[in-house]
């Protein structure tokens, strides 16, 4: 009886930690080597290198796995992740995720633009509005694994719509949601959007 308890409480203590949630305060160490590009505390200044701060969980630990494993690649980052456990990825990513993100503002020449195609889509060609998934003030759906937009760099955000259209990024699943979408999106309609996604909270 006693012995059935015991390996009952060993087989859940190991499964437990197997999918332990990350500790912040142990990755706010573990980070420091990327706040040279990230920003210390996840808002990072230059406009190609994204903010981390405020970005749902599992998300992010989803993109450092990826970057990890190669199915997402950032050069910037090559070799980076390669010592790092999956505990430490879970810590860092509590870590940024615990932090509050920065905002920054749209261009007024396309906000009207960005602002229609973040808040209805194109209907008539079957390209849903971007509020269904990252949520109508851009905070995402942290437990579904859809990022937080609002406040990122615009710069930073055109380059992944551009990467997703012309297949660059790929990491978006079988159902290929941000390939689709990015295929009905042009040039200035990922400049407005982006634009607009930069100064939304
Ligand atoms: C030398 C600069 C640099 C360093 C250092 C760096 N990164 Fe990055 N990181 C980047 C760039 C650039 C991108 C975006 C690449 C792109 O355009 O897709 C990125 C993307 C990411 C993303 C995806 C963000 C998103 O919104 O999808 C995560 C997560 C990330 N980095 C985590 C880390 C972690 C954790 C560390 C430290 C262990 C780190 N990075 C260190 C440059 C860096
Ligand atoms: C059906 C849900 C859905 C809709 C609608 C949607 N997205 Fe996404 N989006 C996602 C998911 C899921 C991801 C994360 C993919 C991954 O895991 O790499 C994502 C990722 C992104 C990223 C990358 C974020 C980063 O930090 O690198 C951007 C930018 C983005 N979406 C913009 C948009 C825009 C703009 C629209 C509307 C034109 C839109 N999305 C509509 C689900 C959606």
């Amino acid at each position: 009886m006693n012995k059935v308890i015991v390996s009952l409480l060993l087989t859940l203590g190991i499964t437990g930690m197997a999918h332990a949630a990350g500790d912040a305060k142990a990755g706010q160490a573990k980070a420091a080597v990327c706040g040279a590009c990230h920003g210390p505390d996840g808002n990072s200044a230059a406009p190609n290198f994204p903010k981390l701060a405020g970005q749902g969980e599992r998300y992010l630990l989803k993109q450092m796995k990826d970057i990890k494993a190669g199915n997402r690649t950032v050069l910037e980052m090559t070799g980076l992740l390669n010592n790092l456990s999956d505990q430490d990825l879970a810590d860092i990513a509590a870590y940024f995720s615990s932090q509050k993100g920065s905002v920054g503002a749209a261009d007024p020449k396309v906000v009207a633009r960005g602002e229609a195609l973040f808040r209805g889509g194109k209907l008539d060609q079957g390209m849903p509005a971007c509020t269904g998934c990252h949520a109508p003030d851009g905070s995402g759906n942290a437990a579904a694994g859809f990022p937080h937009l609002g406040g990122q760099h615009a710069q930073y955000v055109a380059k992944q719509l551009t990467d997703f259209r012309e297949g660059n990024r790929t990491n978006d699943g079988d159902s290929m949601i941000m390939r689709g979408i990015a295929a009905k999106l042009s040039n200035k309609d990922i400049e407005a959007v982006s634009s607009y996604i930069q100064g939304l909270h």
